[in-house]
């Protein structure tokens, strides 16, 4: 049985997208969904879908390692970034090497590092004129955005496309290819 964790910070598209895709799965259990945003969506999502939520601050996640301790200790194969905002800390990436995945709304290495995620991204996408973008999953270091890149998909943009047009596509792309790629991130493993 591989177990896996969810971290997220807003809405939680992509918690429902894997939670659904892993549902029924005997060898893959995620445990719960890791939130530092007491606000987030997220958090009604997972009451519906009946998966744990642990909200945690910034002291836990940063200055002393309980949330690293938690993860070690519920012997976590894989923690899966969807919609997490905060960089992660070292203590973090040190105790899950190559066990971390992020995904980006962008073909990075545009668009991504610091303020850049959510809207943001498709925003200085459009106002750039691009004619695609899409999304990428890569493994996380202590940078952001900037681990090896594991799978990358395009969407084409239009001269009509807004922000929020991109965030359609976008959202598209990540349905179709997140959970399959954490599957088969987690065949890897
Ligand atoms: C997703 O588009 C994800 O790629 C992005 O936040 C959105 C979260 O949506 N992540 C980043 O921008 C990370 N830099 P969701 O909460 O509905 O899954």
């Amino acid at each position: 049985m591989k177990r896996i964790v969810l971290f997220a910070s807003g809405s939680g598209s992509n918690v429902e997208n894997i939670v659904h895709y892993f549902k029924d799965r005997k060898d893959v259990e995620v445990v719960a969904v890791y939130c530092n945003n007491s606000k987030a969506f997220v958090l009604e999502r997972c009451k519906k879908l009946g998966i744990t939520s642990r909200l945690f601050g910034r002291k836990e996640f940063v200055e002393d390692t309980v949330v690293v301790n938690e993860l070690l200790h519920q012997k976590i194969d894989l923690v899966v970034l969807a919609g997490f905002l905060w960089l992660i800390p070292e203590s973090l990436v040190k105790a899950f090497p190559n066990r971390i995945i992020n995904i980006h709304p962008a073909l990075l290495p545009k668009y991504g590092g610091k303020g850049m995620y959510g809207h943001f991204v498709h925003e200085a996408v459009v106002a750039n004129k691009e004619i695609e973008s899409g999304i990428t999953i890569h493994y996380v270091n202590e940078h952001y955005d900037e681990g090896k890149v594991i799978f990358q998909g395009k969407c084409s943009l239009e001269p009509s496309d807004s922000a929020e047009t991109v965030a359609q596509k976008i959202q598209r792309l990540e349905a179709e290819h997140f959970p399959r790629v954490v599957d088969e991130v987690l065949a890897s493993i």
